[in-house]
């Protein structure tokens, strides 16, 4: 028995909003129809950049009632894992060269009462997943090297997806039980719709929504055309 699809959700990286305004921000988000909130975390170790922690996780958590989806691009993993889940983390996501026991990272995040996802860097093989699908609730494929948002879409993203789709499909044909597929890096309103059709349900997009020329007016024409663009491709 195959469950049915998941829906397309679009998850704003809130690594290119104003930081100066961030609770406005992604109210704002929101308000425009943002599924999840994306947050990016760097710790100028394992990758050369340095953004934000579980202190800016807990002040945007009263802003939004929407799952906040964060990314942990952070060596080591696991004594942050805690920190963001009382900080109201709802999705904690990893990169699996970065801890040093996989399973028992998956297997903490879901104690912590969290989602629990592993990203693909772009070179990052998908066998990574295949012993632990069971502790899986989300699959994060890197479209770009992580570090940086505003970088173009690496084009191998699009087969890796399929062959990524084709795993899940077939562990929810066996069990009944669906794991998301999230793309994130260079996804715009031009390209979201091959990314779809190679089998994401959920997008991350930092500049296409930050950087969108109407945003002053609030993000809901970026957003809309995002899903309808998406939901056009699958
Ligand atoms: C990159 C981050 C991304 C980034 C996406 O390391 O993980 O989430 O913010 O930004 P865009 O959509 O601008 O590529
Ligand atoms: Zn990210």
């Amino acid at each position: 028995m195959t469950a049915d699809a998941l829906p397309i959700r679009i998850a704003p990286s809130i690594l290119s909003a104003d930081f100066a305004r961030l609770g406005e921000e992604v109210r704002a988000i929101q308000a425009a129809g943002a599924d999840l909130v994306h947050f990016d975390v760097m710790d100028n170790h394992y990758v050369p950049n340095l953004t934000i922690g579980p202190l800016v996780c807990q002040a945007i958590r009263p802003h939004v009632t929407i799952p906040i989806d964060v990314h942990l691009m952070v060596e080591p993993v696991d004594a942050l894992v805690p920190m963001f889940a009382k900080a109201g983390a709802n999705i904690i996501t990893f990169h699996p060269e970065a801890s040093r026991h996989v399973d028992r990272t998956l297997a903490l995040i879901r104690d912590q009462g969290c989602q629990a996802g592993l990203v693909f860097n772009p070179a990052t093989p998908l066998e990574w997943m295949d012993d632990v699908m069971d502790k899986l609730d989300m699959v994060l494929l890197m479209s770009v090297n992580p570090g940086f948002g505003g970088q173009s879409f690496i084009e191998s993203a699009i087969d890796k997806l399929k062959r990524a789709r084709t795993r899940l499909d077939a562990y929810a044909a066996r069990t009944g039980r669906r794991i998301a597929l999230e793309i994130d890096g260079g996804v715009k309103v031009e390209n979201i719709a091959r990314i779809a059709q190679a089998g994401a349900d959920t997008f991350v997009a930092g500049s296409a929504v930050f950087g969108a020329p109407d945003a002053d007016g609030g993000y809901r024409t970026i957003m809309n055309k995002l899903k309808s663009a998406a939901q056009a491709g699958t």
